[in-house]
C-alpha cells in the first residue's frame, strides 16, 4: 500500500526519483535510467530547467520544428514550432509556400489592451460607492506610481480604472475593472502587482471613509487578478488573391475551390461542433509558436476560445469572402504575448526561437503567431474540402508507427515506398512490417 508522503519537495532529486520509481512503477531500475537519460548532460542547463517548476525529476522533450517561407508584410520568416502532432509543421510550410507566390500574408495589430480586476462585495448604496470611487481613482494611481514607473518609461502603464457595478449578475458584486498597456511584456506580473496594490488602497481608503460607519463589514475584497480574456488585444492576419490564382490543384477549378473554402468557414460559423475542430486546427499553429517562444499557451487558449464565443455562440475564428473576383481569408484573434520577461531570456531554445524570428517586439510576435494560425487553418480546410486530411496525415503518421515498432532505416525506406500505393492505417503498417521482417 502506498502511503502519503510528507515533505516530498524537500527530498533531493535522486530521492524523489527513487520514491516515485519504487512506489508507482513496476521496474525501479528502468524508470530511474529513463528519467536520467532525459537529463541534459550540461549540469548548468539541467539546473536551469529543474528550477523552472517545482519537484522536477526530468525533462519532457517536444520536437522543435521550422516552417520556412512565410512572407509576412513583405519580410520572409522561418517560424519555429514546438508541437508533438505530425503533419502540423508540414501543413504550415505548405500553406506558407502557397501564399508566398500570391502576395504573402498581411498582418496588423488592432489594439494591445490588457485587463485585470479587483473583485469585491459591497453591501451598501450604489451611488455612495460611485462617488467614493471618484475620490479613490487618483489615489489608486498615486499609490501604484512606484510600481508603474519603469513600465511608463517603456511607454506602458495603467490605461484606466473603472468601477463596475455587477450586482445584476451577483448580489453585492462590484469590481475595479483595470486596463493596462504592457508593451513587450506579457505583463502578468506587472498587472497582478498593480492590482494587489489597488486592493490594499481600496481597503485602506474605504476603512477611513464615511462609508465605513456601520457595524458590519460592508466591503469585502475577494480577489485581485489579471484576466486572460483580452478582447481588445487583437491581431488580424489575412491573405487574398484573384480567384484564378487558386490554381495549384489541377483536380479542382479555382472557383470551385474558393467556394468550398467559403462554405467550410460558413459551416464553422454556424455549427459549434465544427467550429471547435476548425479552431483546434488554428490553435495547432498558434500554440506551436506560443510554446516555441516561451509564452503561456494556457492563457492564450483560454482567451482565444472565450473570444470565439463572444457573440454568445462558439464560432469560427477565421473568415472568408469572395468579392469582385478576389478571394480573401483572414483571422482576428486576441493574443497577449511577450518577448521580454518570463522564459524569454531564460530558456536557451526560447532565446533561439526569438532570434530566428529576428528578435520580434510583442506586436510583431502577435502578427507572426496569428499568421501561423491562419496558415494552419488554410492548410487544414484545403485538405478537408479536397482530398480529406487522412491521406497526408497518415503518411506522416506512418513514421510514428514505424518508430514505435523500432523499424530499421532500410525497413523505413521499403515501407514508405510500399505505402505510396497503399492506404496507411495502424494495422496495415503493423502487418506490412511483420511481413517484411518475416521475409
Ligand atoms: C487536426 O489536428 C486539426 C484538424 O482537425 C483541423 C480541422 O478540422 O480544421 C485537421
Amino acid at each position: 500500500m502506498i502511503t502519503p508522503i510528507q515533505g516530498f519537495s524537500k527530498l533531493t532529486k535522486d530521492q524523489k526519483i527513487k520514491w516515485i520509481a519504487e512506489n508507482y512503477t513496476s521496474n525501479t531500475a528502468h524508470t530511474t535510467t529513463l528519467l536520467e537519460r532525459y537529463w541534459n548532460t550540461d549540469a548548468k542547463v539541467q539546473k536551469l530547467h529543474d528550477e523552472f517548476i517545482e519537484n522536477t525529476i526530468t525533462n519532457y522533450y517536444l520536437p522543435f520544428g521550422i516552417a520556412p517561407n512565410f512572407l509576412i508584410n513583405d519580410s520572409l520568416y522561418a517560424i519555429p514550432m514546438v508541437i508533438e502532432e505530425s503533419s502540423v509543421v508540414a501543413a504550415a510550410s505548405k500553406a506558407a509556400k502557397f501564399w508566398l507566390t500570391r502576395g504573402g500574408f498581411k498582418a496588423q495589430v488592432l489594439n494591445t489592451e490588457k485587463v485585470g480586476q479587483v473583485h469585491f462585495m459591497y453591501d451598501g448604496d450604489a451611488d455612495q460607492i460611485t462617488s467614493f470611487f471618484k475620490q479613490l481613482k487618483p489615489i489608486l494611481k498615486m499609490d501604484a506610481a512606484l510600481l508603474t514607473k519603469n513600465m511608463e518609461k517603456r511607454g506602458g502603464g495603467i490605461l484606466d480604472i473603472e468601477l463596475r457595478n455587477k450586482t445584476k449578475e451577483l448580489k453585492n458584486y462590484y469590481q475595479l475593472h483595470c486596463t493596462f498597456e504592457t508593451q513587450d511584456a506579457m505583463g502578468a506580473n506587472f498587472i497582478n502587482t498593480c492590482l494587489e496594490q489597488f486592493s490594499k488602497t481600496l481597503r485602506r481608503e474605504f476603512d477611513d471613509s464615511a462609508l465605513n460607519t456601520q457595524n458590519k463589514e460592508t466591503l469585502d475584497i475577494v480577489m485581485s487578478i489579471l484576466s486572460n480574456y483580452v478582447p481588445n488585444c487583437i491581431v488580424k492576419a489575412e491573405v487574398s488573391c484573384p480567384i484564378e490564382d487558386l490554381n495549384e490543384d489541377k483536380n479542382i477549378a479555382p472557383e470551385v475551390f474558393a467556394k468550398k473554402i467559403l462554405r467550410a468557414v460558413e459551416i464553422a460559423k454556424a455549427e459549434p461542433f465544427r467550429a471547435v475542430t476548425h479552431n483546434k486546427g488554428i490553435m495547432n499553429g498558434i500554440d506551436a509558436v506560443v510554446l516555441a517562444t516561451g509564452n503561456d499557451f494556457r492563457a492564450v487558449e483560454a482567451g482565444v476560445h472565450a473570444y470565439a464565443a463572444k457573440n454568445g455562440n462558439y464560432s469560427s475564428l477565421t473568415h472568408a469572402s469572395i468579392e469582385n473576383g478576389i478571394f480573401k481569408f483572414w483571422i482576428e484573434v486576441p493574443l497577449a504575448l511577450g518577448t521580454v520577461g518570463g522564459l524569454t531570456s531564460l530558456h536557451p531554445l526560447v532565446k533561439l526561437a526569438l532570434e530566428i524570428l529576428q528578435k520580434p517586439s510583442a506586436q510583431e510576435l502577435m502578427k507572426i503567431t496569428a499568421v501561423a494560425g491562419l496558415a494552419q487553418n488554410f492548410a487544414a480546410v484545403r485538405s478537408l474540402v479536397t482530398t480529406g486530411i487522412q491521406e497526408g496525415h497518415m503518411k506522416m503518421h506512418l513514421m510514428n508507427i514505424l518508430n514505435q515498432f523500432e523499424a530499421t532505416e532500410s525497413e523505413k525506406i521499403a515501407l514508405i515506398d510500399y505505402f505510396k500505393k497503399h492506404t496507411v492505417s495502424h494495422s496495415a503498417v503493423v502487418e506490412a512490417l511483420a511481413q517484411l521482417r518475416h521475409k
